[in-house]
């Protein structure tokens, strides 16, 4: 029997525009984790247990679109093996689903980790991350990669399109609160909103995402210098430019509010936007405050948890 685990993920800053070249930072979540246990059977074939869906199949009735099965197909592929002795994948997640978690790359990432010390193939970070990047592509569409980078190397990166992930220091930890909406609210549709506004007006959309850069910048160099404080302003920032680029909701705006009034430093959407997740950098405020006021706001689902480097 082996085990393979991978963390989940959130994105400080620069979501939408990361899509289009410009740099954004994330970090991995390591508390809430997926994990993947693979046993040998003995009997012909290969089942996929996914506990948190519900759902057990086997993967050669599997389509092409499932997810779980793509990966374990393109896993199987990389490492060579073709399992005559029959194996079950018993997969569980810590991470709440499609809401902008990690929870498909980080069961991807498992599910590939779990197979390769099974068949004792280590797989570099770069390969993990390669592999997970073409099943993201069944989710999202047109991923931009940060998800899949950040849950294989499992610290804080900031990434860009043709740059490569590079790993940043937080000079000081912090803690972050993340609100969830309740609203599930597919990636797939607000980058594709997105893209519909910028090939209406690439001129307006272009400048909004080199705004965003700029922010990416300034957050970077706070992270790295320890200027904590200024994580708040600047979450507001990169929220206002999003709310332009049309991914803010009444429900990201109510719950941001609230935390506001509770005292907290800052806040913005993460990930997609519309609904998803709110992330509140608490600053000065009072954590348990903000809580109460995020859970009265209507937040379906409220994480707090400490922000470090690897
Ligand atoms: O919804 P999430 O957390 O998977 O993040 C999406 C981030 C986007 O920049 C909107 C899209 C992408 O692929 O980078």
């Amino acid at each position: 029997m082996t085990i393979g685990s991978a963390a989940g993920k959130i994105i400080l800053f620069g979501e939408h525009a990361v899509v289009y070249g410009r740099p954004a930072l994330a970090v991995p979540l390591t508390d809430l984790r997926a994990r993947v246990r693979v046993e040998t059977t003995g009997q012909n074939g290969i089942i996929i247990h996914a506990k948190d869906i519900g759902e057990s199949f086997l993967l050669a009735t599997a389509p092409s679109d499932n997810g779980l099965a793509a990966i374990t197909r393109a896993t199987l592929r990389e490492l060579a093996v073709s399992p005559s002795d029959g194996l079950e994948l018993w997969i569980e997640s810590d991470i709440p689903l499609a809401s902008g978690l990690g929870s498909g790359a980080a069961v991807s990432t498992a599910i590939v980790r779990a197979l390769s010390e099974h068949f004792h193939n280590p797989l570099s970070p770069e390969q993990v991350s390669a592999l997970v990047f073409e099943t993201e592509k069944l989710y999202h569409g047109t991923p931009s990669g940060i998800d899949n980078t950040v849950i294989a190397l499992e610290r804080p990166i900031r990434f860009e399109h043709g740059a490569g992930p590079r790993p940043i220091q937080i000079a000081r930890p912090f803690r972050l609160i993340i609100a969830y909406t309740g609203i599930a609210s597919p990636t797939r549709v607000t980058v594709g909103d997105v893209r519909q506004g910028w090939e209406r007006d690439p001129k307006r959309y272009e400048e909004l995402f080199d705004q965003v850069a700029r922010v990416v910048e300034q957050s970077q160099v706070a992270l790295e210098r320890g200027a904590n404080k200024e994580l708040g302003p600047l979450m507001n920032r990169n929220q206002e430019l999003l709310e332009k680029l049309g991914v803010s909701s009444v429900a990201i705006e109510s719950l941001r509010r609230l935390a506001k009034q509770a005292g907290a430093g800052g806040s913005k959407l993460s990930g997609g936007g519309r609904g998803g997740n709110v992330i509140v950098y608490p600053g000065e405020g009072n954590e348990d405050e903000i809580e109460d006021a995020l859970i009265a706001a209507g937040a379906a689902r409220v994480i707090t948890t400490s922000i470090k480097s690897a």
